[in-house]
């Protein structure tokens, strides 16, 4: 009841205040699709790449005329499909029906001149247009309409969700909001296709794939793009020996370790993305953290990459992720809130440091819902069990096997409404008994909680000067610098695993329980149950609290600490 007032307060004084756009409404998912049922992340996967490598990326004036710009492509045959948006100047995404046409326009682009510097000569589908001669008239409409690439500001969202009328509604206008469109999910694709040129001079039957958030229905615009250099094709798992007669190998160089590979291709590819990847800039290569990776921002698309390799757990937990949120849509909807909750009161921040993760409140989220009455979702052993001969996956030793079919899994007949849901989810972890007892979406239970040890930081705890060990709770924070027992990040390690070698513990991706309170900055932590205790509205939350990095406010203080 004081959830409601607290809202109703909120939504009262939020009323009429217009929210002026001059953007082209976003499309979201396409319902035709939805027909037969929810694809499989393969499936939508397949698409997008093979959508992506029609496309190409196009840099032009806010004054490109757009029927102009059509027509003069259309050259090069039939464009499916195209958008503008706005990323340190106007771009275009423009889908060709046929890769012919890409190969027709690219034959026809011309090397740029710049007379006082140099060109590193490497072509890419990320191109220039140039309107050289033709002026057009100062009256001129120009047709195109730019498509939002990032989450409305915090006070734009407010004016949206105080415009609805139940809970229920702000819940799903959040989610609305949030969640990445069609245009923003085809231009992450393109951007790992155009990324895969660039590895594919070295490693031709390579492929990148988009991984994480990008992909798994919980990614809210603006979201980093973590992307998967898969070399399956080439490593030789997946080729059969014939088992007599002649036959030839490739004659490969060795190294020590899988790891110690992984880190010599990230550091070639590192190298050429910073060296010849044009737009791709503030390259880091990170390659001794416990999931090598490098990490730049591709200035073009906005979006901050982290490159990985070798990280087929990590692709699996995507695609769990995606499985439980296409399931029921209360899920997305849900995590989204929780997400956005916990954003605004700093218990996560974009900024490396001191933070539970998306990751781990979307497994909290994920755990609450299985202990529903009767359930939302199913237990991940409930998916194994439903799991065909071709679903079988074992990892670095991880049992990842769960169905992928969707019509084997069973739903109960659950209606309670997202709003007695958010309520829930705060009475469940506000009196969650953390020190004693942990999560596990396996089995759908708490457990007690086994003695935790310090992974990231097994040696006796050192003074905080001293620590400076990798931190192997997370792939893109090298150094976390806590001690023993600060580490928020420890949460991650018990969660899930998914970095394969050099991970030398065998606690598996999400097959381990979630040990949350001994792990998590115990303040950080004290904040996070006192605020499910509150059990706030939801908009009043938002409202009432700076986010963190929102408001350019650029600290690093993590929770807790500052
Ligand atoms: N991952 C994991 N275990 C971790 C961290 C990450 O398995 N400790 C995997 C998950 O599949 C996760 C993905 O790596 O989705 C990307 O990690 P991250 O970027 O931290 O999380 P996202 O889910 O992408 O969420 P965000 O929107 O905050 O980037
Ligand atoms: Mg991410």
């Amino acid at each position: 009841v004081k959830c409601l007032q607290r809202l109703d307060t909120f939504l009262l004084r939020s009323i009429g205040t217009n929210v002026v756009a001059a953007q082209a409404e976003p499309t979201r998912k396409d319902e035709s699709d939805e027909k037969d049922g929810p694809k499989s992340l393969y499936a939508v996967q397949t698409e997008r790449q093979e959508q992506a490598e029609r496309s190409v990326l196009i840099s032009c004036n806010s004054r490109t005329n757009e029927k102009k710009f059509l027509k003069y492509l259309s050259r090069h045959g039939d464009i499916k499909k195209h958008f503008f948006y706005e990323s340190y100047g106007m771009y275009a995404v423009v889908e060709f029906a046929n890769r012919e046409s890409v190969t027709s326009l690219l034959e026809g682009a011309a090397i740029p001149h710049i007379s006082h510097e140099s060109m590193v000569p490497f072509k890419s589908r990320l191109l220039s247009l140039n309107n050289l001669g033709t002026v057009d008239s100062p009256n001129q409409q120009f047709g195109q309409q730019c498509q939002p690439q990032t989450a409305p500001p915090i006070n734009e969202l407010i004016q949206r969700l105080s415009k609805e009328e139940s809970i229920d509604q702000q819940i799903t206008s959040l989610t609305e909001a949030y969640q990445l469109t069609e245009e923003n999910s085809r231009l992450r694709f393109l951007v790992c296709s155009l990324l895969k040129d660039i590895a594919a001079a070295y490693f031709p039957e390579c492929t990148i794939r988009p991984f994480g958030s990008s992909v798994n229905g919980f990614g809210k615009l603006g979201c980093d793009l973590d992307m998967f250099l898969d070399l399956d094709g080439i490593s030789g798992r997946n080729v059969k020996m014939p088992k007599s007669g002649l036959s030839l190998e490739y004659q490969m160089k060795r190294a020590n370790s899988e790891r110690a590979v992984t880190q010599s291709i990230l550091s070639v590819i590192g190298e050429c993305v910073d060296q010849f990847g044009a737009g791709c800039v503030g390259v880091q290569k990170i390659l001794n953290a416990r999931c090598p990776l490098v990490r730049f921002a591709h200035q073009p698309s906005g979006f901050q990459c982290d490159l990985t390799a070798n990280n087929r757990v990590a692709m699996k937990s995507t695609e769990l992720l995606y499985l439980y949120g296409e399931l029921d849509q209360r899920v997305r909807c849900l995590v989204f809130t929780v997400r956005c909750w916990a954003r605004a009161h700093g218990i996560t921040s974009s900024i490396p440091g001191a933070w539970i993760t998306n990751f781990s409140l979307t497994v909290m989220v994920l755990f609450f819902l299985q202990k529903r009455s009767p359930p939302i979702i199913p237990t991940l052993d409930q998916l194994r069990d439903l799991a065909g001969p071709a679903d079988k996956s074992v990892i670095e030793g991880n049992d990842c096997t769960f169905v992928s079919d969707f019509s084997k899994i069973p739903l109960h007949r659950n209606t309670e409404t997202l709003e007695q849901l958010l309520h829930g989810f705060f009475e469940f972890y506000g009196t969650f008994a953390f020190s004693s007892m942990s999560i596990n979406i396996r089995k759908g239970k708490e457990q007690n909680k086994p003695g935790v040890v310090s992974l990231a930081h097994p040696e006796p705890v050192k003074p905080l000067s001293e620590c400076q060990q990798e931190c192997q709770c997370h792939p893109t924070r090298p150094l976390c610098g806590f001690v023993s027992g600060e580490c928020p990040h420890f949460v991650q390690i018990e969660t899930n695993t998914p970095r394969g070698p050099g991970n030398n513990t065998s606690t598996p991706n999400l097959l381990k329980p979630l040990n949350v309170s001994k792990n998590v900055n115990a303040t950080q932590l004290d904040r996070f149950v006192a605020l499910c205790q509150e059990r706030p509205g939801l908009a009043q939350q938002i409202e009432t609290n700076t986010p963190r990095g929102l408001r350019g406010n650029n600290t690093s203080t993590p929770v807790g600490t500052g």
